[in-house]
């Protein structure tokens, strides 16, 4: 497993981008935190394969209640990552597998 970040480090809601290698491949993934559960995504858009934010660590919708797209505004919801608006509507983010102990979110290797 790989420490990933302690609830704490991120706010309520809040996003946090990070690198991890898994079996020797770095993947770009985000973290966000809604409430005391946090969600890990793939940052890569379903859409168009892009990154989905432009500034660092900022993936969250003006009224933080969505993920959304920086490149043409697809919004997913934080819970599951399905896009429920835009151009990739009904395809989803590739959501990551967390193990939590205590406070701490580990990736779970699934490579
Ligand atoms: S690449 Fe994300 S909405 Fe187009």
């Amino acid at each position: 497993m790989i420490f990933l970040c302690r609830l704490s480090d991120l706010d309520n809601p809040g996003t946090k981008e990070a690198e991890v290698h898994v079996q020797d491949r770095p993947h770009n993934i985000f973290l966000v935190r809604k409430g005391d559960s946090v969600f890990a995504y793939l940052n890569i858009c379903p859409h168009a394969g892009q990154p989905l934010n432009r500034m660092r660590n900022r993936f969250l919708n003006q009224a933080e209640t969505h993920l959304l797209c920086s490149a043409h505004a697809a919004s997913f919801e934080i819970e599951t990552g399905l896009c429920t608006g835009g151009p990739c509507a009904g395809k989803s983010l590739t959501q990551l597998p967390l193990h939590q102990n205590g406070d701490a979110f580990y990736l779970t290797e699934t490579d």
